[in-house]
Order: structure tokens, then C-alpha cells, then sequence
């Protein structure tokens, strides 16, 4: 059973990928940590609150409030063209009685990892400033982790944010850098792999006519949260009924590595530049120079990792 802490700015995929997680059998959450960006962070740890309470989770799943913005830059707005006023996709689910925890989202990572030095697991599915005020605090942090799979960058394709950069790198640069520089063990789940992981329609026609009564309610809110963001990326990039499962595949990956190919690189995250801010450099030279090696995800099974993904509703 894998140790893991979600960290997430918990918008309509990140909602997925915990749910995932949730429903998963071979893993267990430690906690989910928020973090400002496709919303405000009190609104990210409210939507975790009430996903939590969705998914009836048969043990209880700390939740832990993290930054509120960028380690260094002003605050950019949030990305409610994408995910909603509300962050998933402006369905209303119930209140929790849950409360967060009185504690930073940094402090119960480094708590955490000194409980359980070399098995915690840590999915990180938007900015990175929670792990980088943890590597601030301690820099040792790094030698406990077993391994960090982040969310973010791009390196054969586009960037979503800018030409070249992915939002959660570009929202906080210089948290990038200092956990890709730190020396912890990082796989890279970029857009090169996650905008192939499509969902479509007929994938939640499947799931809405084959899940069981039991997650009726979770497969309800999936649908209704996906309409918003198929809009979206209809909008975006001209596609119909289909959008990528940015942080689901992401916790799929941590759960199941052998689901896409991986090539070593050294990555640099671009903090000086204005049009290439957040850009995930790699240098593919032979003799690299620049940056710090990283597990970079180049390709992925995606029709097995979305079917796979929605099995646990079925
Ligand atoms: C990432 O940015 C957010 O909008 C998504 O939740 C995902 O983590 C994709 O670039
Ligand atoms: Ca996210």
C-alpha cells in the first residue's frame, strides 16, 4: 500500500485524481494539501472538504490549507474560465462538517515525512509552493521522500498558460526551481503526456450506465463538473466533448508507473524571463549541463490509463 499526500489546487481535475485516489485500493492518503491556483486556496480546501465527503471514504483524510500565492510574485488572478467560479466547474455539493487542520500545509509535509522517512509519497497537482516552503524550512525533506510526482511542465509540446509554459510551473517559478533543484526524486508529468490522456463523452456515457448504485453521486458530479471543462476546451482548442486528465493521470502515474514511458533529462525552470517564465528547459545535449535529472513522462498508454482511471467508479 503506497503512502501518499495530494497536494492540490483543487479544480476539476484535481478532483478526479482524488477521487481516483480515494476509491483506489492499493494506496492510502496520508492528507491532501491545498494550494491557490485554478482558485483561491480557502476555496481549494473547501472543494477537497466536500470531495472527501463525496467519495465516503471509510478512513479519515486530513486536510491541510497551504499558500495563498507565490513565494515571490503577486498573485495572477485564478483560472475560472477553465474550472469555474466555484473551481469545479460551479456544481454545488454539500458542506462538511470536516474542518481543516490548525496547521501549514509545509509543516504537516515535514511532519509527515519524518513519520514515515523514505515511503511517503507526494503527488503534487498545482503550484509547487507547499513543497517549496517545506525544502525552505528543511532542505533535508529531500533525502526523506520516496518519490514526488509533479504535475506540470512541457517539453516536445506547446505550453497551455504561454507558448511554452504549463500553469502550474508558470504560476509559481521560483517554487518550481527550488523543487526541481533540491535533489529530490521527481517523475515530471508534463502536457507532453497529459494533453494525449483524453476523456470523452462517451467514456462518461459508459461510466453513467455501467457504475455501481454506490457511486451514483460521485459519477453524477464527474459528468456535471466535465461539461464545464469540455466548454472549455472546446473553447481552447477546438475539440468536442473531450478534455485531458492533467492530474488524474498524474496520481495514476504514482500509483502505477509502468502506464507511461519516462526518459531521464536535466530541467531547468525558467525564472528570469518574461515570455518564457515557467518554462520547463531541458537539455537534451549529450553532454547536458543545465538543470537537475528528472523522470520526464515523454509517452502514455492513454486509452488503458483512462479506462483504468474510471474503473474504480465502476
Ligand atoms: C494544470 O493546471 C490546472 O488547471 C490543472 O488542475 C492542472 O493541474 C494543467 O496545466
Ligand atoms: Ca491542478
Amino acid at each position: 500500500e503506497k503512502k501518499v499526500i495530494i497536494d492540490a489546487d483543487t479544480g476539476i481535475d484535481d478532483a478526479l485524481a482524488i477521487l481516483y485516489a480515494l476509491k483506489a485500493t492499493d494506496v492510502h492518503v496520508e492528507g491532501i494539501t491545498t494550494v491557490f491556483g485554478n482558485i483561491s486556496v480557502q476555496q481549494a480546501t473547501e472543494n477537497t472538504l466536500r470531495i472527501i465527503q463525496l467519495a465516503k471514504t471509510t478512513y479519515e483524510i486530513p486536510v491541510v490549507q497551504g499558500a495563498e500565492k507565490p513565494l515571490q510574485r503577486t498573485l495572477q488572478g485564478f483560472s475560472t474560465k477553465v474550472h469555474g467560479e466555484n473551481g469545479i466547474g460551479d456544481v454545488e455539493l454539500p458542506p462538511s462538517a470536516q474542518k481543516a487542520l490548525g496547521e501549514e500545509a509545509h509543516e504537516f509535509i515535514l511532519r509527515k515525512a519524518d513519520e514515515l522517512p523514505n515511503e511517503l509519497i507526494i503527488v503534487a497537482l498545482g503550484r509547487l509552493t507547499n513543497l517549496a516552503q517545506a525544502l525552505q524550512k528543511d532542505a533535508t525533506l529531500a533525502q526523506k521522500i520516496k518519490h514526488v510526482y509533479v504535475m506540470g511542465g512541457a517539453v516536445h509540446v506547446p505550453g497551455n498558460v504561454t507558448p511554452v509554459s504549463e500553469a502550474n510551473i508558470w504560476g509559481d517559478p521560483e517554487a518550481a526551481d527550488i523543487v526541481f533543484s533540491s535533489g529530490l526524486p521527481i517523475t515530471m508529468v508534463g502536457l507532453d503526456v497529459t494533453m494525449k490522456t483524453l476523456i470523452t463523452q462517451q467514456h462518461l456515457n459508459y461510466l453513467q450506465e455501467h457504475c455501481q448504485e454506490e457511486n451514483k453521486d460521485i459519477v453524477e458530479f464527474i459528468n456535471e463538473s466535465l461539461q464545464f471543462y469540455f466548454d472549455f476546451y472546446h473553447t481552447s482548442n477546438y475539440w468536442m466533448g473531450a478534455a485531458p486528465l492533467h492530474d488524474p493521470l498524474t496520481m495514476l502515474v504514482a500509483l502505477e508507473p509502468g502506464v507511461v514511458k519516462t526518459q531521464q533529462m536535466k530541467i531547468k525552470v525558467e525564472c528570469q524571463s518574461e515570455i518564457c517564465q515557467g518554462m520547463t528547459v531541458a537539455d537534451l545535449r549529450r553532454n547536458a549541463l543545465v538543470g537537475s535529472p528528472v523522470q520526464v513522462c515523454i509517452d502514455v498508454e492513454a486509452e488503458y490509463a483512462v479506462n483504468k482511471l474510471l474503473s474504480v467508479f465502476l
